[in-house]
């Protein structure tokens, strides 16, 4: 039994992240987490494996698409799908330890094993209960699945399965045109699976920009993902080799199947704070599961703290880094903050799809007067060069003043791209502070000046 004055519990980017910000601040911090390794979900079944399989699957589609076109001739690869998992495991395993690393550097004690709140003040891992004079729960979330559908994480899978499929199946139906199951869709169909994704609304990716919605969807079908929309799933049947997927379509009611070797759920994820005794320390909880939280994310029991997804916001390991070094702020006696406002979203697939602030639809539904300036990668040539010059910047200011609202950009390396204008937010910038910024040329972010000036006189190269 240890006293401390902060206990994080939960070591993914959240919980990990304020764990080190309050040992860097002076405070005596432990972090609780039972899954053999730091990370989360994030490092360990989430984002980083996904980035490595999407890094190495796009490596083949360029051989397959663009390589001959550069006269780089005969090139042919075999995917050596175990040698493709152990590269996968080995970037996990060099980001976890990263962590572990970081956590001896800074002084944090990793205390292993599941936590429990038995009363504010109090940690118990194993049979050994600590004392915390304030306690950080960052437990973030796991998938939310669908009633009718049994996960076993063997042929139906929740994006912790899909990772980790045994070999590439023929075919696979995704559940839910979110995030996941795009990123997912892509790896897979680029491997030669044969992808559709059933989604009960009528358009990909639900709040995104439509216009870079539907761009998006028809560079997916030009790769080979299938799409069903407006179709509600109704649950999945198993079968000797083959799921049967069951779904109506909104628009008659009508019903259809699909069958497939692999059915991949992606229909979003909900906050994990199982085992927690949230109730027996008295701590609120919101009817959807998040933990309740005041803007200083403290829950209703004075001293007990909540972050990430396991509260209310967009479920993404950047929003949980933020409030993790802010919550630190408050407990350490500062001014935390998170600017809700300018939190970027980023897809992973290729062209990636990165947007933050308001989109033209909720700017229309406020009633505010916007303008839009909007850059084809077309005319940027290094886009050109590496045959990247599908999507668009589109950056949308207000009609008056100029201030840059957001910005929804479908193109190479948008997820890089979308921070200058994320810093431009936090400044107040305007458009034409953007337009008026040197870019170097010849870079893709030349795409994002020539947004902003196409909110002035227009762009160059348009
Ligand atoms: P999501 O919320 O992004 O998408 C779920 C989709 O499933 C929605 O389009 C929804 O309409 C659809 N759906 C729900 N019920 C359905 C039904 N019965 N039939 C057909 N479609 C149905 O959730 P996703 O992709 O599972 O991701 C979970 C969370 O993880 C999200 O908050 C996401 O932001 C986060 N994440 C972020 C990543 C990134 O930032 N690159 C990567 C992976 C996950």
């Amino acid at each position: 039994m240890a006293e401390f004055d902060v206990i994080v519990i939960g070591g993914g980017p959240g919980g990990y992240v304020c764990a080190i910000h309050c040992a860097q601040l002076g405070l005596k911090t432990a972090c609780v987490e039972g899954r053999g390794s730091l990370g989360g979900t994030c490092l360990n079944v989430g984002c980083i494996p996904s980035k490595a399989l999407l890094h190495a699957t796009h490596e083949l589609h360029e051989l397959h698409e663009n390589f001959d076109k550069m006269g780089l001739t005969q090139a042919s690869v075999k995917v050596d799908w175990t040698k493709m998992q152990s590269y996968k495991q080995d970037v996990i395993d060099g980001n976890t330890k990263g962590i572990e690393f970081l956590f001896k550097k800074n002084k944090v004690t990793w205390l292993q094993g599941w936590g429990s709140i038995p009363a504010a003040g109090q940690v118990k891992v194993g049979d050994e209960v600590h004392t915390a004079k304030n306690i950080v729960i960052a437990t973030g979330s796991e998938p939310a699945s669908l009633p009718g559908i049994e996960i076993d994480e063997e042929t139906v899978v929740t994006s912790t399965g899909a990772l980790a499929l045994p070999k590439i199946p023929k075919s696979m139906v995704v559940i839910g045109a979110g995030v996941i199951g795009l990123e997912m869709g892509s790896v897979y169909a680029r491997l030669g699976t044969e992808v559709t994704v059933v989604e009960y609304l009528d358009a990909i990716t639900p709040g995104m920009d439509g216009e870079v919605a539907r761009s998006f969807q028809k560079i997916l079908t030009k790769q080979g993902l299938k799409f069903v929309l407006g179709a509600a799933v109704q649950g999945v049947e198993k079968g000797k080799g083959k799921n049967t997927v069951k779904y109506k379509l909104r628009k008659d009611d009508s019903e259809a199947t699909i069958e497939a070797e692999v059915v991949l759920v992606a229909t979003g994820r909900k906050p994990y704070t199982t085992g927690l005794g949230l109730e027996a320390a008295g701590v609120e909880v919101l009817p959807r599961g998040q933990v309740k939280t005041d803007a200083h994310w403290q829950t209703n029991v004075p001293g007990i703290y909540a972050i990430g997804d396991a509260i209310i916001g967009p479920m993404l390991a950047h929003k949980a880094e933020d409030e993790g070094m802010a919550v630190a702020e408050v407990i350490a006696g500062k001014h935390g903050h998170v600017n809700y406002d300018v939190i970027p979203g980023v897809i992973y697939t290729t062209p990636e799809v990165a947007s933050v602030g308001k989109t033209e639809e909720a700017l229309k539904q406020e009633g505010r007067a916007y303008k839009v300036g909007k850059f084809s990668f077309m005319g940027n040539g290094r886009a050109k060069a590496v045959f990247q010059s599908e999507g668009f910047v589109k950056l949308i200011v207000d009609a008056g003043t100029d201030r840059i609202l957001g910005c929804h950009i479908i193109g190479p390396s948008a997820g890089e791209l979308i921070h200058e204008v994320c810093v431009a937010m936090e400044f107040g910038a305007s458009a034409q502070d953007l337009a008026l910024t040197c870019h170097a040329h010849p870079t893709f972010s030349e795409a994002v000046r020539e947004a902003a000036l196409a909110c002035g006189l227009g762009a160059i190269h348009a």
